[in-house]
């Protein structure tokens, strides 16, 4: 029996890969890949699958040159850098890896959150620039969770595990989303975008980038949201206007932001978001820990494993 073939346009440590090359003919690119490298293109005409990345583009072009392809497996939990619908009219399916990067993304939103409230970047710079003078009462004062407003914008699996880990810190919980949902931890309360915006001391964006999520917080959108508050973004960089949001924090019209996510993708380090001090900007690392990224690479590989032989996926985007 032929076995199928299996493109990966970013390879994989190969601890990782161990069970994909026990079951499939594997042709992969070099783990740090920026475009599709030639043995890659070569095999795509013959791929019974592809494991992608989140910075792999699939849309009808790329679709068009693996004929044969049954199943797109990202490893990731969003799948915007897939066209779902080209995949649909082809019969591909899609797959992603939902869930096991809940926690390890919901850890470091709160690092982020914490980071942001207690203005760490400034402090410990300034520290290590020589401008920590005698200890001050009034020196680097930030928010306290305890008693302040979070809302969770996309109340899904890491919206919910943000609340409860927030809720542990004593803050009271908003949360928005399209259609109504039972309170996501005790006394967390469901209000429509506008109303959180408002109220909340933190923002916290959790929903897919979607066309109808992209640019959701806009000029306007900051300009409901107090002049305080912070904005954390551990979703997807394009959820959020850059330009809005580099003049809202300029202008002194929001108190600051903590952000994994960025657009464009890698931020450019002459981006006016890094001068501004009250910003946190981590390099897309929500699900990086040892133990998440092996498991996200165990379902990917399970899915498209899944895939090619026509069964259907343990973890198939809806
Ligand atoms: C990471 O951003 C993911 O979607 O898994």
């Amino acid at each position: 029996m032929t076995r199928p073939r299996i493109v990966v346009p970013r390879g994989l440590p190969e601890a990782w890969m161990t069970p994909l090359h026990a079951a499939a003919d594997v042709v992969a690119g070099p783990q740090d890949a920026v475009s599709l490298s030639r043995a890659v293109e070569a095999a795509l005409p013959s791929a019974d699958g592809v494991l992608t990345l989140l910075t792999q583009k699939v849309d009808a072009a790329f679709l068009d040159r693996a004929p044969r392809l049954r199943v797109v497996s990202n490893m990731a939990v969003g799948v915007d850098n897939i066209d779902l619908e080209a995949c649909a009219q082809r019969g591909v399916a899609v797959g992603h890896t939902p869930g096991v990067l809940t926690d390890a993304t919901a850890d470091l939103t709160m690092a982020l959150l914490l980071s942001a409230a207690r203005r760490l970047p400034a402090a410990t710079a300034d520290a290590a620039a020589g401008r920590w003078g005698p200890w001050s009462p009034t020196g680097w004062l930030g928010l306290e969770l305890g008693g302040a407003t979070l809302g969770i914008v996309g109340p899904g699996k890491i919206g919910t595990a943000v609340a409860r880990r927030a809720a542990a810190f004593g803050m009271e919980i908003l949360y928005a989303h399209h259609r109504a949902v039972p309170p996501i931890v005790p006394d967390a309360q469901g209000v429509s975008l506008n109303a959180l915006l408002e109220r909340a001391d933190v923002v916290s964006l959790h929903v897919p980038l979607t066309e109808a999520t992209r640019g959701l917080i806009d000029a306007s959108a900051l300009g409901r949201m107090k002049s305080t508050a912070l904005l954390v973004n551990t979703a997807r960089g394009p959820i959020v206007d850059t330009d809005a949001l580099v003049q809202a924090l300029g202008q002194g019209e929001l108190g600051g932001a903590a952000l994994d996510v960025t657009d464009p993708e890698p931020l450019p380090p002459s981006h006016p978001l890094y001068a501004l001090p009250n910003v946190v900007i981590a390099p897309h690392i929500g699900s990086a820990t040892h133990r998440t990224r092996a498991r996200m690479a165990s379902v990917a590989i399970d899915n498209v494993l899944a895939g090619v032989r026509g069964a259907p996926l343990p973890h198939a985007v809806d």
